[in-house]
């Protein structure tokens, strides 16, 4: 009898025990699930004000005679007749309308690249709208929640569309952005242009079954080698856009500027924690950076722009290494210097830990032959993910406000821009080795046979595209989906025509 406070005791302890041990298993898990407990993502994104203001654009796609490169003119598919299209201001918080018509001989889509919009908005054809039939308009209508740098650019047959000039910027300006003193847009291009310099017509499978379309002029803003004027000491903000099908980016700035007085602040519309150097950065298809630049004082006259990203893929016709895109000419000096701190993202997390958590899906990024040759003609070339391309593919059901580990392979010995629609996320990891890159971003380049890992917690509901963003291989099949719900369970019937606009 007396052993038997102690046989209880014991067993009291066991449970105990065990209850604690459960608990503490299931609190460790969850905090696995939620590094940085990161269900406030809003948090890190910030608020949105509300300006209750309207802005209100037209955009019109059409083909006409326009200049490109400074050649004669020559036939361009472009919007509002400017390659590139317009520049569209707004403020965060406006209510953004849009009234797109199309003019083309054939269907297009409008897509934002990079911003948060409602998924009807999206531009995506068969997923989140009906194509645009020629002569038809649609409009679209979304709150922009995010300053930054975006653009846009058709989702149809884009590999063509946007190659023959269908482009445009949209930027966001925050009421906490400093005054620069000057403030440059540049979008990047390289166009594949015949002797005549008209855009080369074959948009082929010669073309899809490699590395993508590079062009042989590099354009900024349309010009081949711009120049551009600043006075020493002049504080610059420089947007940049990358518009072309395939080609990357390594943009430097000489020795002529310091790590000091250039800097990247901003990746794809984000404000970053820490600035980072204004050199080497990739700027991929679809990537955006945002450049401050304080103009060198001294005995600089000129600050060249090279590009110094080597295309290991580039034909023999395709100029290769380092090329000159632009010249900065330095001519006076500025009285009033500016002073103010560079902007900076306030809220990053670092997820320094989240590679190490369980990999949620995984998208292997390939080729296959396809067989369909025996019967119609030359072979092809399907890009695929997974082993499927866009149609056959399996959506990705996501939670909203839940933290993802994705990672990504590819076995393909070709560059691969990965691009998410409707969120943004963060690259954990790249071959294997961990990184903290201090922003967010919605495009990162995938290496040759190299893998990434990104973190990421959708916030918007819907559809939305997952892709390479190297237009070729997005028109070979290299598309997939993910659906963002707010439950597990997938909404029934919840089919985008409610939200259609389309009034063709
Ligand atoms: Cu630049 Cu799917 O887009
Ligand atoms: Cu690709």
């Amino acid at each position: 009898m007396t052993n038997y406070p102690r046989q209880m005791f014991n067993r009291v302890l066991c449970v105990y025990l065990y209850a604690l041990f459960c608990i503490s298993i299931s609190t460790s898990a969850l905090a696995q699930r939620d590094p940085n407990k990161v269900l406030t993502y809003e948090h890190f994104l910030g608020q949105t004000p509300n300006t209750g203001a309207v802005k209100s654009f037209e955009l019109n796609a059409s083909v006409s005679k326009l200049t490109i490169a400074g050649a004669k003119p020559t036939t361009l598919w472009s919007y509002n007749k400017k390659v590139p299209g317009p520049v569209l201001r707004v403020q965060q918080g406006d209510q953004v309308k849009i009234t797109f018509r199309n003019n083309l001989p054939e269907p297009t889509t409008t897509h934002w690249h990079g911003m948060r919009v409602p998924n009807a908005m999206d531009g995506v054809p068969g997923v989140t709208q009906a194509p645009v039939a020629p002569g038809g308009t649609f409009v679209y209508q979304f709150q922009a929640l995010d300053a930054g740098t975006y653009w846009f650019h058709p989702h149809m047959r884009s590999h063509e569309q946007v190659e023959r000039g269908l482009y445009g910027v949209l930027i966001v300006e925050s009421i906490d952005d400093p005054v620069y003193d000057q403030e440059w847009v540049w979008v990047l291009d390289d166009w594949l242009l015949t002797s005549q310099g008209a855009v080369e017509d074959s948009f082929g499978v010669r073309d899809l079954d490699t590395g993508g379309r590079l062009g042989n002029v590099l354009t900024i803003n349309g010009k081949n080698k711009p120049a551009f004027e600043a006075k020493a000491g002049e504080r610059i903000r420089i947007r940049i856009i990358n518009a072309s099908n395939a080609r990357n980016y390594k943009l430097d700035f000489g020795a002529a500027v310091s790590n000091k007085e250039g800097v990247i602040f901003a990746v794809d519309g984000n404000l970053t924690a820490l600035p980072l150097q204004i050199n080497g950065f990739e700027i991929a298809p679809g990537n955006r950076i945002d450049i401050d630049l304080t103009v060198p004082t001294g005995n600089i006259k000129r600050i060249p722009i090279v590009n110094t990203f080597f295309h290991r893929e580039a034909r023999g016709n395709v100029s290769t290494g380092l090329e000159t895109l632009a010249t900065i000419n330095i001519v006076g000096q500025t009285q009033t210097p500016k002073s103010f701190d560079i902007p900076k993202h306030e809220r990053m997390p670092n997820w320094s830990s989240a590679h190490q958590l369980p990999i949620d899906y995984s998208y292997d990024f390939s080729t296959k032959i396809n067989f369909g040759f025996l019967w119609n003609g030359g072979p092809t070339v399907h890009f695929v993910i997974n082993e499927k391309r866009y149609g056959e593919h399996e959506v990705t059901q996501l939670k909203h406000r839940k933290f993802y580990h994705l990672r990504f392979t590819n076995g393909t010995g070709l560059y691969h821009p990965i691009h998410l629609h409707g969120m943004f996320f963060k690259v954990l990891s790249r071959n294997g080795v961990q990184v903290n890159e201090p922003f967010f971003r919605d495009t990162a380049l995938l290496d040759y046979d190299g893998s990434i890992e990104i973190g990421v917690v959708p916030v918007d509901l819907g559809k939305w595209m997952l892709h390479c963003h190297l237009l070729e291989h997005s028109a070979l099949g290299m598309m997939t989906l993910v659906e963002v719900t707010e439950k597990s369970k997938k909404p029934k019937n919840q089919s985008s025509s409610g939200a259609l606009e389309c009034q063709n």
